[in-house]
């Protein structure tokens, strides 16, 4: 979820405007635009792409946009691809009320139709939209202030939203309302910053408020900030902080790099990955990508799954979850190899294809190679309105948001995630789980983000191992069953950041010749949780330390077996084998970042690497 940025003051809105988006530019984004008010009109600007390119349409506009109120966005899209319409800022259909919102509305679609029916009309696909035509509808059905329209609104809407609205009629009012996304307001004499991100505003201004979850304030020039409680409109004490950290810093929040903080992000990220898919009381999972394919998946007489690199081991991983789940066949394929191989497929064969950015040049001649010989494609995408994403028959997006890092770990837990959905699903649909099965996994996959910002707490036991291995020139990474692919994953992300070699590799396979390689210069890391083969994992463990090689396991909690055998224990919270690799994985991209931390690498951008491999 990207950027949003506002002004209320006496200096000239769009400098302040532009500025701010651009320093917005680094968390990503697929669009942008602004809205600058003057008298009773404003001008509004939008467009796919990048602020430049908005820069560009104003300038050839010829038009000088005046106006000392102003408001603007970067959009990383999650309903309706990146275009000009899907754009915000978003008008109410009497072009009375304009909008800006980071975040998702799950019940924008329940909200729509009562719209629709009355008489309400949409331009965009976005949920944006129609939260700003829900704020016009119950304004005039009530004859409500906005601010109340505002506040009534938002206690009907599911989801997540950090916004500010805006009424033509009254340019020297900002609302702004925040839940689940960031916005913080920057406080001058006379002027009122809103952002995202308090980097848009750092020049103007160190005084800042950072509104929290359920909060909305009430901004009008000249007058003093008015801070409520959405719910009941309680009158709030505003805390008005000095801003300490300095720009570089703000960029990564409190991290050293966006791979960590990426790392970091994923408890919100899983949440976001299943908000408004999982909904846990009920124990009811809806994708609309499956539910309207829902035949074509309980039919297939096979799925074959077709990425690159971490999406590939994401696969691999879907790959266990869909036969322990749906007992239907899953084959996995590296889309390099597939498309050159000239693969059979029949007409109606499900095939998935799992890309982070949408647009891996083998993954998407993979998926145009399948649809051409008649197989039904459905993709697994973090950016919308990407190529992928366009080309499919239908999907589902991870919403983990921009992924900075080059290093893929928050969209690699979204994708497993979506595939968890997925294979429970199709398992309750085909009745190939029981129901109490089904209601405990989905029970226990609610409890997944609290059990990942628990594993994440390992961090500091991690940076010790770190500093004792971080000179080694090889690493093997072991694990059994559906966390063999996790240790796949781990070597990788190894890899690609401290440019230490490393290999994964099914723990039973040791035997079968990675064992010449241990020795007392060759750690293992090994994924040793109480579940699945664990006696057999005992014994591998034991066949490494006769071979004086040092193990590093990743153990379950209270797990005192592995912990008297290993050189050094990582401990994970207990979860169902099926849902572990959410969990295992985590230590994993954390032993990865802090060797490479301490070797120096450049993290974020590892050399040779691109973020997107968009050529063959
Ligand atoms: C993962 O850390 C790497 N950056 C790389 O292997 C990546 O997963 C691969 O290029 C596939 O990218 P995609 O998910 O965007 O298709
Ligand atoms: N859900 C809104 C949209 O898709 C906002 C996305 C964002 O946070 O940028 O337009």
């Amino acid at each position: 979820m990207c950027g949003i940025i506002g002004y209320l003051g006496y200096r000239d809105a769009y400098p302040i405007l532009i500025n701010g988006l651009k320093k917005l530019e680094y968390r990503g984004y697929d669009s942008s635009g602004i809205a600058v008010f003057y008298d009773n009109v404003y001008n509004l600007y939008k467009t796919k792409g990048r602020v430049h390119e908005l820069e560009k349409k104003i300038f050839s506009c010829k038009k000088q946009v005046k106006g000392t109120t102003g408001i603007g966005h970067t959009r990383w899209a999650t309903h309706g691809i990146p275009d000009d319409i899907n754009a915000h800022p978003h008008v109410s259909n009497s072009n009375g009320i304009i909008m800006i919102h980071n975040g998702i509305i799950e019940n924008y679609y329940a909200i729509k139709i009562i719209l629709l029916k009355n008489g309400f009309t949409f331009k965009s696909k976005t949920d944006t939209e129609v939260l700003v035509n829900f704020i016009e509808y119950i304004k005039k059905e009530n004859k409500f202030s906005l601010e109340k329209a505002v506040r009534i609104s938002l206690n009907e809407v599911v989801g997540a939203y950090s916004i500010a609205v805006i009424e033509k009629s009254h340019p020297e009012t900002i609302i702004i309302a925040k839940l689940g996304s960031p916005l913080s307001l920057g406080i001058n004499n006379e002027e009122f910053f809103v952002a995202s991100d308090p980097i848009s505003f750092i020049d103007y201004t160190k005084n800042v408020l950072y509104l929290k979850d359920g909060e909305m304030a009430i901004l009008k020039k000249g007058e003093k900030l008015d801070l409520r409680k959405i719910k009941d409109n309680h009158k709030l004490n505003p805390v008005i902080e000095k801003l300490k950290i300095n720009l570089k810093e703000i960029e990564k929040g409190k991290y050293k790099h966006f791979m960590l903080k990426e790392i970091y992000e994923q408890p919100k990220t899983i949440l976001d990955t299943l908000r408004g898919r999982l909904l846990i009381p009920e124990k009811i999972i809806c994708i609309d990508g499956i539910e309207s394919n829902k035949e074509i998946f309980l039919n297939a007489k096979s799925i074959t799954i077709i990425a690159c690199g971490t999406s590939w081991h994401a696969s691999l991983i879907g790959e266990y979850l869909l036969e322990e789940l749906t007992r239907i066949p899953v084959e996995v394929e590296y889309a390099s190899e597939f498309r050159y191989r000239n693969p059979i497929i029949e007409k109606k064969d499900v095939i998935i294809v799992i890309s982070q950015s949408g647009e891996t040049a083998d993954t998407l001649a993979a998926l145009k190679l399948a649809k051409n010989k008649g197989a039904f494609v459905f993709g697994i995408c973090n950016v919308v309105g990407s190529s992928i994403a366009r080309n499919v028959d239908a999907g589902a997006y991870t919403h983990a948001g921009p992924e900075i890092g080059v290093a893929s770990t928050k969209a690699f837990t979204a994708q497993i995630t979506v595939l968890v959905l997925l294979a429970l699903i199709i398992g309750k649909h085909r009745s190939t789980i029981d129901d109490f099965r089904y209601k405990f996994l989905c029970k226990e996959l609610g409890s997944i983000p609290e059990k990942v910002d628990h594993a994440l707490k390992m961090d500091d036991a991690i940076k010790k191992i770190s500093q004792v291995y971080y000179n080694v020139d090889n690493l093997l990474y072991l694990g059994r069953g559906i966390n063999f692919p996790v240790a796949l994953e781990g070597a990788l992300k190894l890899k690609e950041i401290s440019y230490i070699h490393a290999e994964g590799y099914p723990a039973a396979e040791m035997k079968h010749g990675p064992i010449a390689l241990i020795d007392e210069n060759v750690p293992v890391v090994i994924i040793a949780t109480r579940k699945g083969c664990y006696e057999k994992i005992i014994g591998n463990i034991q066949e490494i330390k006769a071979r004086r090689g040092k193990v590093i396991a990743i153990i379950n909690e209270g797990d005192i077996q592995v912990h008297l055998l290993a050189d050094h224990v990582i401990e994970i919270p207990n979860i169902s084998e099926i849902l572990s690799p959410l969990i295992t994985v985590v230590p994993l991209q954390l032993l990865a970042y802090q060797i490479a931390y301490i070797r120096g690498k450049n993290i974020d951008q590892p050399r040779n690497l691109a973020k997107s491999v968009t050529v063959e």
